[in-house]
């Protein structure tokens, strides 16, 4: 018998008391839902407590709140706790003594686990328990430990995922619907998937804080969240989506970490085209999708009570069925962290302009990368071309085009180009497509 502890009843905390409650109707299932968690662990596990600050009355399980954290800390009988309170303060601070105790802790908490992680995983090595955080990534998309235990041989190059259900889901809202990036925010929100606060979500944080945590699985190392470049979708226009679909491509939030031997060539979160080939193509709605090295792809819903607390309660079943001892990663410090630029690789880009004269705009597109095209170097991927392209309800002073082979500075110095001619480069994505 295992007892456990739930430090927060909010959304996930409240799944995870849940999931061992209920019956049939939370999880479709015909018997007792603690019964196959029996099953599937070998324990009976039991929640002897719960801390929330709110009152919770008229629960089957309202009996087990309690109002101070010293309740879970200095109870012997509970050796796992899950922490689902979100936010640095109190959770650090309460994580850290309960590891001290010597008890595993399992999180949600992805802000913790990117700003303490490397701290606390040290304090559970040297305290003999483990520290989990699978719900912290991808909701109940199971990437956290096939990262940590699989790859073993082969290594990690490249991961690339959507990893925010709220963007995907205004993202793919805009395309479908044709609706405004305010419009599908709001959508969001009444649906219940966007928070009431979803600055972290649409600036790209949350995503940002996942592919930190998911770069320091493949790689060992500390990997500090400054050195993420990050770019969310606040300032998405419906044009470019619209743009996109002519040419049959789909904008999403992708957070990329690509690896070279001992250090990390480029760590970004920004909003980019897909073409169909790419395996994230099709991850709409709240689905988040991982793809490693290219070819391994997970997904599953990324947000949400229910597969959130289905990836707490794996952590839980790991932690017993490897008998309570020390099964988390450690994180080397790395003080040469280097992240180098990718800018000196030639990829694909959209651009979209505003100009007066539309055939002055293409001459000075065409004049620039003439010059440019020159002294391109041979390991270029795609053909260097320009397309122009159209869409229906095109305003008279818009010119959208696909540009291949040419590096992120480029685009920057052709805006700088273009404005001294009086035009406006209103937006400009990279395009993805599937990595041979
Ligand atoms: N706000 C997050 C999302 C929740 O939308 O993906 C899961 O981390």
């Amino acid at each position: 018998m295992v007892k456990i502890a739930i430090l927060g009843h909010g959304v996930v905390g409240s799944g995870v008391a849940q999931g061992l409650f209920s019956k049939t109707e939370l999880f479709r299932r015909k018997f007792e839902n603690k019964d196959l968690i029996k099953r599937k662990i070998g324990e009976e596990i039991i929640l002897k407590k719960i801390l929330d600050i709110k009152e919770f009355k008229n629960l089957s399980y309202s009996n087990l709140f309690v109002k101070d954290f010293d309740e879970i800390l200095n109870d012997d009988e509970i050796s796992i706790v899950v922490e689902t309170m979100g936010g640095l303060n109190p959770a650090y601070e309460f994580v850290k003594k309960l590891l001290e105790k010597k008890k595993s802790v399992v999180t949600s908490n992805k802000e913790l686990v990117c700003e303490k992680g490397e701290e606390l995983l040290k304090i559970a090595k040297d305290n003999g328990v483990s520290f989990l955080f699978e719900a912290s990534v991808g909701g109940g998309m199971p990437i956290v430990k096939p990262l940590q235990f699989y790859f073993v041989s082969s290594g990690i190059d490249s991961i690339e995922g959507i990893l925010n259900g709220t963007t995907n889901f205004i993202l793919t809202k805009m395309a479908q619907e044709k609706i405004s990036f305010e419009e599908a925010l709001k959508l969001a929100q009444e649906l219940g998937y966007a928070e009431k606060d979803p600055s972290d979500d649409i600036n790209g944080i949350d995503s940002a804080r996942k592919i930190c945590i998911l770069a320091e699985l493949a790689y060992l190392k500390y990997v500090p969240f400054k050195k993420v470049s990050v770019k969310g979708i606040k300032d998405i226009n419906l044009i470019d989506i619209l743009y996109g679909r002519s040419v049959d491509m789909v904008l999403k939030l992708v957070a990329t970490v690509e690896f070279s031997y001992n250090f990390i060539e480029n760590i970004e979160v920004r909003p980019c085209f897909l073409e169909r080939t790419h395996r994230l193509y099709s991850i709409d709605g709240v689905l988040n999708g991982v793809v490693v090295n290219g070819n391994v792809m997970f997904t599953g819903e990324g947000a949400g009570r229910f597969p959130t607390a289905g990836a707490v309660w794996s952590d839980i079943a790991f932690i017993v069925k490897n008998n309570f001892r020390n099964i988390s990663p450690v994180l080397e410090r790395d003080d040469h962290f280097t992240s180098l630029s990718y800018e000196e690789e030639r990829r694909k880009f959209y651009i979209r302009l505003k100009a007066k004269d539309l055939d002055k705009a293409k001459k000075v597109i065409k004049d620039y990368f003439a010059l440019n095209f020159k002294i391109m170097d041979k390991d270029v991927k795609c053909v260097r071309d320009i397309e122009y392209l159209d869409r229906e309800g095109k305003k008279e002073d818009e010119l959208a085009l696909i540009v291949c082979g040419i590096l992120k500075k480029e685009v920057l110095d052709l805006e700088k180009i273009l404005n001294e001619s009086g035009i406006e480069m209103k937006a400009y994505f990279e395009i993805l497509s599937k990595d041979y």
